[in-house]
């Protein structure tokens, strides 16, 4: 019998699950009594299957528990009468069907007149985390699919990301608080921003040019999240590494890039707040100049302060002060990161030239400035010619939108227009048989949802409009459902359940997490609810397997552009509300 019940005697101790349901609660039976020593079975039956799970004794006196062979004694309550115990790591799994026993040990005091020995033990199944399903809003009746909800969950994936000290109001109860000593060369710290995808790297690179692009459809579709009640929570998203961004930046000249070693952290599956490998972190510098990364930074950082301004004008002034000066640091020492830092972030996310971050960085401070400099510096970096997509690494196609918003000249809309020429159907960029524009298999639904929203933007520029619109919604619905099956995790049909993401594999705090949770064939026991997987292959197939990371990993930047294709008001409400139709 499964109790929804919270027992108050868990509530003696740090309540830590007070909403999670008590799968059986039992007795202490088969006592054997003498007084000041006790021994005696708990005997759970297991109705349904269990992955991670925590025992809750509580005694009818102090007592002293010797250990057992099957859990660890997690923690104590301050009058000895209540224990709990968890699961030690090869005992996790358990079947429907089975029953589950250990014996119990202790010391205690009583006079013979008192009565004998007991307790009561109540039996938690840790694959369940008490996170509520977030409540769908209403969808738009001619709408195929809700895009609201795509919202509302894309924003949870990116609260899942967080590092750092969580805020009371974070709605993710699987997680807690990690990685609180990240830390500069010289003790600065570099506590929270977003863990980079299924592991647990902060990668200032895609981390920034994540923000730049869900800054700019925040900028560009700000109807769209206030139409779906999900303004709030998305200024809070982009706002968490924003602040990390600034923290990033520890000198004038001085710009923290990655935390966390390679190796060491894909070595570890388990959750971010059960991490203790040594987490080194890496800076440029005059002598290490990285353009690219820099001006990422000061593109996100600008994006940042117009999306601001209005909201919380100190804080934008203070995210343009950081993206003026780490602009002219780019500019002054130029470099690439790749090379400077050839240890670290190269290996991951490596650049090979600065120009699109140089011409998008400068388009950026232009838009939140109008000072003429930054559009020179932004003009002069760009490459004339057709681009391959917009990337964590190439912001190419991107820079040239904005240039062609700002200044309307048709040398950068034919680029734009070249560009997808290519893009589309009869174009260079490869197709599925569903439909789906495949750049590259790593990752594929990113790079194409990437380009989705530019068309969107290049359609509000008055480009091509219903054709780019159409191409973006048909590449999106493939993301969200059009081949049977969603790409995002906890949305629509049939979505992914086994993601390549640590800590949604793990079992609830505290039951211990390994490279077990890797293997298993289950669910992922937390729903990631909003993570856009890699998706299909070259050839067009998909597996839900945990194991592939080319396919079906999660990251931050795969969901911006996808987001902010999502947010465009002609998506959301079909008819935009200053009048565009599809
Ligand atoms: C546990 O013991 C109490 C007190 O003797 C009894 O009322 C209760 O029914 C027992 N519960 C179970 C599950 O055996
Ligand atoms: C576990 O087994 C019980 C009894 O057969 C069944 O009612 C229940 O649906 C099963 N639960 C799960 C989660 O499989
Ligand atoms: C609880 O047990 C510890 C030893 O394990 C002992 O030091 C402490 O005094 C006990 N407290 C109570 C209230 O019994
Ligand atoms: C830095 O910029 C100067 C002037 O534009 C150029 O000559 C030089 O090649 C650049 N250095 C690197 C490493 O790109
Ligand atoms: C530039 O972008 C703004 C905001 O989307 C839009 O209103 C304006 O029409 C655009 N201008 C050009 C020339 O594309």
């Amino acid at each position: 019998m499964t109790l929804f019940v919270a027992v108050t005697l868990i509530c003696l101790l740090p309540c830590l699950h007070a909403s999670l349901p008590v799968m059986e609660t039992v007795n202490l039976t088969g006592i054997h009594d003498w007084g000041n020593r006790f021994e005696g079975m708990l005997v759970f039956p297991i109705v349904e299957d269990v992955y991670g799970w925590e025992v809750t004794v509580h005694f009818n006196y102090p007592v002293i528990l010797q250990r057992n062979a099957e859990t660890t004694i997690n923690r104590i309550s301050a009058d000895n009468r209540t224990y709990v115990l968890v699961n030690k790591l090869s005992d996790g799994s358990k079947h429907n069907h089975t029953t589950t026993s250990m014996t119990i040990i202790g010391r205690y005091n009583r006079l013979t007149s008192d009565p004998p020995i007991a307790a009561t033990a109540a039996l938690v199944n840790l694959i369940h985390d008490g996170q509520v399903t977030p409540s769908t809003p209403p969808a738009v009746a001619s709408e195929k699919y809700n895009y609201a909800e795509v919202l509302e969950k894309s924003i949870l994936f990116y609260e899942a990301q967080r590092s750092g000290k969580l805020p009371s109001t974070n709605r993710i109860p699987w997680r807690g608080d990690s990685a609180l000593t990240d830390h500069g060369q010289n003790g600065e710290d570099l506590s929270g921003g977003w863990y980079d995808a299924g592991d647990h790297l902060k990668f200032g690179f895609p981390l920034a040019g994540s923000v730049s692009m869900l800054a700019w459809g925040l900028i560009e579709f700000k109807d769209a999240y206030a139409a779906t009640g999900q303004l709030d929570n998305m200024y809070d998203c982009i706002r968490w590494p924003l602040e990390w961004l600034m923290k990033a930046h520890t000198g004038r000249n001085e710009l923290y890039v990655q935390v966390g070693d390679g190796d060491l952290d894909h070595h570890f599956w388990g959750r971010p707040e059960d991490m203790t490998m040594a987490r080194p972190s890496y800076k440029i510098t005059e002598d290490k100049p990285g353009s690219d990364v820099a001006a990422e930074y000061a593109a996100a950082m600008a994006s940042g302060y117009i999306a601001f301004k209005d909201k919380e004008p100190a804080f934008a002034a203070k995210l343009l002060t950081h993206a003026r000066e780490i602009y002219a640091f780019a500019l002054e020492y130029n470099g690439t990161y790749s090379k400077s830092l050839p240890q670290s972030a190269a290996q991951f996310y490596g650049s090979s030239d600065y120009d699109d971050e140089m011409c998008w960085g400068g388009a950026w401070l232009y838009l939140a400035t109008g000072e003429d400099k930054y559009l020179t510096h932004s003009k002069n970096y760009n490459h004339p010619g057709t681009s391959w997509g917009q990337s964590w690494g190439n912001k190419d196609i991107g820079c040239k939108v904005l240039l062609h918003n700002v200044t309307g000249e048709d040398r950068y809309a034919a680029d734009i227009t070249g560009t997808f020429t290519n893009w589309m159907p009869g174009g260079n960029v490869p197709y599925l048989n569903s439909g789906l524009a495949l750049r590259n298999e790593w990752g594929s639904l990113r790079h194409t949802a990437n380009m989705a929203f530019i068309a969107l933007v290049a359609a509000e520029n008055g480009l091509n409009s219903a054709e780019y619109r159409a191409w973006a919604k048909s590449q999106i619905h493939i993301a969200l459902g059009d081949t049977g099956r969603s790409f995002v995790v906890g949305f629509g049909v049939n979505p992914p359940s086994h993601p390549h993401h640590r800590s949604s594999s793990c079992p609830m705090m505290p039951a211990p997490c390994s490279q077990e949770a890797l293997s298993r064939s289950g669910s992922n026991p937390h729903t990631l609810y909003g993570g856009l997987v890699g998706g299909p292959s070259r050839e067009g197939s998909y597996k839900d397997n945990r194991q592939d990371y080319q396919q079906n990993e999660v990251a931050c930047d795969y969901n911006a552009g996808f987001q902010s294709a999502v947010a465009d008001t002609c998506l959301y409400l079909h008819i935009k509300l200053s009048g565009c139709t599809l």
